[in-house]
């Protein structure tokens, strides 16, 4: 037997297995099956200021149309209001009695004003801790990267003066200095950093000549990005690391804490293998500690950090210069 326990965020786990925000958690029973198989924590699929805008512009637009047709008809409706973000808290709430485990409430909202409006409304419904997922695809050409990070700081500064909950803030890997932004992050004071977001890339059809926007699940390959600014910030951040995108399997939750996560993050692989993969998860990570005499992770987490490995520090920060002069050396042999 080993012990999973894990710390994030300040809150305690009882293993580093945690459902990311997706639509798996729509449903209350989703969340229950996860609770059943195991899972540390949940994060629940984030509340969007964007679709409460949506819907609010269709609410108006269907009354409108009604009121259009019959001119009586402005006075005869009763006055309908869209809920704002009711419907969301209402189910949150409802998720929070029906499980024991750590939840953990996502926010993605527009406006500073709405961040910290929406943030304290989740905080009210129960939830352990809130994610603030961060995401903005910067294409005005006259905006900085010093701008578009200072609105980032200032809002999770603004949601952080009115909450008391612990906060992560989930960010994407573009940053030019993916460390930076993360000390700025440790100064206000949160409490967890998820790494990384990750965002669907439009596509494009040659034969129809069209732009395409699927959906496709992310492939192990991609954890190589959060594991290696994992690696390289262990020992050097007092936030708490999520490790998240690519994990799809025991091992790769193993990967995760040896570079010095705290808890892996997964969805695509849930939605692959179904809920209940979230038991072998936990019980791959369990039956590996065991089979290398580990009997609670914090005597193996970070041990392949940089701050921590023993072999070559470069590997962390070169390893694609490295790769990269190896494999000529074995195309000059050949
Ligand atoms: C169907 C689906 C819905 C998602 N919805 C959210 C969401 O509401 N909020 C969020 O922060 N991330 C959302 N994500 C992103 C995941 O939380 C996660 O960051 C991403 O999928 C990478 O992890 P994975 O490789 O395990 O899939 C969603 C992902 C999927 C597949």
């Amino acid at each position: 037997m080993a012990e999973l326990l894990t710390k994030y965020m300040g809150l305690e786990l009882k293993n580093p297995v945690v459902v990311a925000a997706s639509a798996l958690s729509s449903k209350v029973d989703n969340i229950v099956r996860a609770e059943e198989a195991g899972a540390g924590a949940l994060v629940i699929r984030s509340l969007f200021e964007e679709q409460i805008r949506h819907e609010i512009g269709q609410l108006d637009e269907a009354l409108s149309q009604g009121a259009e047709s019959y001119a009586e008809a402005l006075s005869y409706f009763p006055s309908i209001s869209h809920g704002e973000a009711k419907e969301h808290l209402f189910w949150v709430e409802r998720s929070r009695s029906a499980t024991q485990m750590p939840l953990i409430g996502s926010l993605n909202a527009v406006s500073q004003g709405n961040w910290v409006k929406y943030a304290k409304q989740l905080a009210d419904t129960g939830v352990d801790g809130l994610e603030l997922n961060y995401y903005s695809v910067e294409a005005d050409m006259q905006r900085s990267g010093a701008d578009v990070e200072k609105a980032m700081l200032d809002i999770v500064a603004s949601v952080r003066q009115e909450v008391s909950l612990p906060i992560a803030v989930k960010i994407s890997p573009f940053y030019t200095s993916v460390g930076h932004i993360i000390k700025q992050l440790e100064d206000i004071g949160v409490n967890g950093v998820v790494m990384f977001n990750r965002f669907l890339q439009p596509e494009i059809d040659p034969e129809r000549e069209e732009v395409l926007h699927e959906m496709t699940y992310s492939t192990s390959a991609e954890m190589r990005v959060p594991l290696r600014w994992v690696g390289l910030l262990y020992g050097r951040t007092k936030l708490d690391m999520a490790s998240n995108t690519g994990i799809m399997e025991a091992r790769d939750v193993v990967k995760c804490l040896l570079a010095g996560a705290c808890v892996a993050q997964v969805a695509s692989t849930l939605f692959q293998n179904g809920i209940g993969h979230v038991a072998s998860l936990v019980r791959g990570v369990e039956e590996w500690m065991v089979a290398h005499n580990y009997g609670n992770i914090s005597e193996f987490r970070g041990k392949l950090s940089q701050a921590k490995f023993e072999g070559d520090p470069v590997m962390y920060e070169r390893a694609q210069y490295l790769d990269f002069l190896m494999s000529r050396q074995r195309w000059v042999k050949s």
